[in-house]
């Protein structure tokens, strides 16, 4: 992958305490997607030979489209240990399954119907329902169910986490000055979203940041204000959510392209 540059940066993203994140640059979106799908493939086979299954959530919106595609084909549809893979969302639209905007429903068909995951493997957040409280309760029971662990105690760990940036500076449904935002305790909640007139279902930053590997793919020209804002402006997470996301222990990636860096002043051009 000749024209990708890593910069292995400490910044100083969303409050006090100093945290490392790796950012890597590559020349666009298709280049984003390759890089994406063969770590992804990488941290499965480790969790596997580690753990015995791998544990993935999956962030929704478009950018993602490109890795899922690629993930559902060769050489990855046969490389990824599928019949060991739970897969969750890191948010839902409040839509039905097959409703274009649905993230599950994205994600359904650009790979899941694709690839050999047993259905009880996938964990879909069912956002379409009246109730999102209860609806968010439930995705909780279900990812400690999962995990073999209490709801209400301390979060697990997925072995990997997704996620986007939007123009905003939000990330999975964690919308600037939003209540989410400043969740401290429950993995999973309802949020509503004045500016989308809507609620979505979405993880918290206590569960994404409990993390092994948090990977961001940020692609596109309109990124650079918030993905600048985020990386290197001033500790201001209820402005700018994607500041909360801060792995305890585990690795922070920023996998972005080089029309989503044209406004980092630190990267080296
Ligand atoms: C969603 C996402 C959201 C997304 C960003 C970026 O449900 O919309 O989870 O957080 O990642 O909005 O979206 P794009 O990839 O479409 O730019």
């Amino acid at each position: 992958m000749g024209n990708r540059r890593t910069t292995a940066r400490v910044g100083k993203t969303g409050g006090a305490e100093r945290r490392s994140y790796r950012l890597l640059v590559v020349a666009d979106q298709i280049a984003l997607a390759k890089e994406a799908a063969e770590r992804c493939a990488r941290i499965a086979e480790e969790a596997v030979a580690l753990a015995g299954r791998f544990t993935i959530a999956l962030s929704g919106g478009s950018t993602p489209k490109l890795l899922y595609s690629l993930l559902a084909a060769e050489p990855y549809s046969t490389r990824l240990p599928w019949r060991k893979t739970h897969v969750f969302w890191g948010d839902e639209r409040v839509v039905p399954p097959g409703d274009p905007d649905s993230n599950f429903g994205m994600a359904k068909a650009a790979l899941l119907d694709r690839v050999p995951i047993p259905a009880d493997r996938v964990h879909r957040m069912q956002a379409e329902r009246d109730d999102l409280d209860l609806v968010a309760r439930e995705y909780e029971a279900e990812i400690a169910r999962s995990f073999s662990l209490p709801t209400g105690g301390e979060p697990p760990a997925f072995d990997l986490i997704l996620l986007g940036l939007g123009p905003d500076g939000h990330t999975a449904s964690l919308f600037p000055h939003t209540e989410a935002v400043r969740e401290r305790d429950r993995w999973v909640v309802r949020n509503h979203v004045p500016k989308l007139n809507s609620d979505r279902v979405t993880l918290t930053a206590p569960i994404l940041n409990r993390g092994e590997t948090v990977l961001f793919l940020v692609t596109g020209a309109d990124k650079a204000p918030a993905l600048q804002a985020v990386l290197e402006g001033p500790a201001d997470p209820d402005r700018f959510p994607a500041q909360l996301i801060r792995p305890m222990s585990g690795r922070l990636i920023w996998l972005v392209d080089r029309a989503a860096a044209g406004m980092l002043t630190r990267e080296a051009k």
